[in-house]
């Protein structure tokens, strides 16, 4: 006999997002809308930075918070595009913000503390909270508020054990892109009972039509964490590339704990990465502009559906469809459209009970696939009642 593993992982529930994983992988001929890695191959100037970077003899362990170029570079960035005031002692490189988010906590969470986090929600930060004995605490987001978090709903949520407040956006699933009152009234939260804030902001360029990407970070500078990423911004998830920035006593805690994780990220990529945050516009506009014509395309596609609706477009990469005029729940409708259409979405209740009822389309395949994708949602019939738009 040996002991069993860690109590945290004996029980695991069904987890619906590594399932639809190992489902995608094994099937053919199938419109994959489900995993939120962008279709498009990194812009061919960052892969070369990132050779050249290699055949320059980049290939060893750099400093551990980070090569100074990067760390010079994000701060540069997020001083001149969101008037930032960070220095180098605010910042360290990361393996992706998952690496980023996974150390935030690690530096902040004692056994018990809890942290608020939005309904649905990014699947990780669970484990993510969980791993440190601490607590995740969700606060539902509804429809009818386009998803944003409504700020009596988060009071209520905090107690004497509050520690954080995670913020995602533009979120995944929902493609929310917070406004300045939800995000004043979070910070207002924070201040009030002396809280800090996780702003997991990957997919900040991908912000469109009326709407505009707030950085968190400007409300309350003192408390708020933010993990970065290039991971959707140039494309580069297997790059696997990010950086927490934030109070450099945090930052130093989170060093401490990452001597024994990873040490450092990777060399190349950092490199890789020091081009693509200098040479931002160029690089980042087209896969922009390409989303959004992509998730406007959809919005206005299957918002013609009588039993299918979504709220105004505003950002991210995903598309979060209501889809309970179909009269199925949202599991069941995955299945269906996968067996009639042969297209692969993701049940909304993967991303947390709030998420029932509505499915999430990744924008990650190019328009002639998701032409075929509408006119596979356009096949379904359901004699149901339709949503009222
Ligand atoms: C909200 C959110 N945070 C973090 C990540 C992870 O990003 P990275 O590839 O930088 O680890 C993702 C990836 O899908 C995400 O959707």
């Amino acid at each position: 006999m040996v002991k069993p593993v860690a109590k945290l992982f004996q029980n695991p529930e069904k987890n619906i997002m590594a399932e639809i994983g190992k489902t995608a992988a094994l099937m053919h001929d199938v419109i994959d809308l489900s995993i939120g890695d962008p279709d498009m191959t990194t812009p061919q100037p960052i892969i070369d930075a990132a050779s050249q970077a290699m055949l320059d003899g980049q290939t060893h362990y750099t400093a551990s918070y980070g090569a100074p170029e990067y760390l010079q570079a994000i701060v540069d960035f997020h001083n001149q595009k969101f008037g930032s005031h960070y220095q180098l002692e605010n910042v360290r490189a990361t393996v992706g913000a998952s690496h980023a988010t996974d150390l935030a906590f690690g530096a902040l969470l004692d056994p018990g503390d809890e942290v608020i986090i939005f309904d649905p929600y990014f699947t990780p930060y669970e484990i993510q909270v969980k791993q440190y004995h601490a607590t995740p605490v969700f606060v539902a987001c509804k429809v009818e508020n386009n998803f944003q978090p409504q700020k009596a709903d988060i009071e209520a949520a905090i107690t004497e054990q509050t520690k954080a407040i995670l913020v995602n956006s533009p979120s995944n699933p929902t493609g929310a892109v917070y406004d300045e009152a939800t995000l004043q009234g979070i910070a207002d939260l924070a201040k009030k009972y002396d809280l800090y804030l996780l702003a997991d902001e990957v997919y900040w360029p991908y912000v469109f039509n009326e709407h505009q990407y707030l950085p968190l970070e400007n409300f309350a500078p003192e408390r708020t964490l933010v993990t970065g990423s290039l991971s959707k911004v140039f494309a580069m998830t297997g790059f696997r590339i990010g950086y927490l920035l934030g109070p450099a006593e945090i930052i130093d805690a989170a060093g401490l704990l990452n001597e024994g994780v990873t040490y450092t990220a990777p060399s190349m990529a950092q490199f890789a990465g020091s081009f693509g945050l200098q040479n931002f516009a160029e690089l980042s506009q087209p896969l922009q502009a390409e989303f959004k014509q992509r998730l406007n395309y959809l919005g206005t596609e299957l918002n013609k559906l009588p039993w299918a609706k979504t709220i105004p477009i505003a950002g991210s990469i995903y598309l979060f469809l209501d889809i309970s005029g179909s009269g199925m729940d949202d599991v069941t409708f995955s299945d269906y459209l996968l067996e009639k259409a042969g297209i692969l979405v993701i049940p909304g209740r993967a991303f947390g009970p709030a998420g029932q009822g509505f499915v999430r389309i990744a924008a990650t395949q190019n328009m002639a696939e998701l032409e075929k994708a509408v006119a596979g949602f356009k096949s379904l019939n359901f004699e149901k009642e339709s949503l009222s738009k």
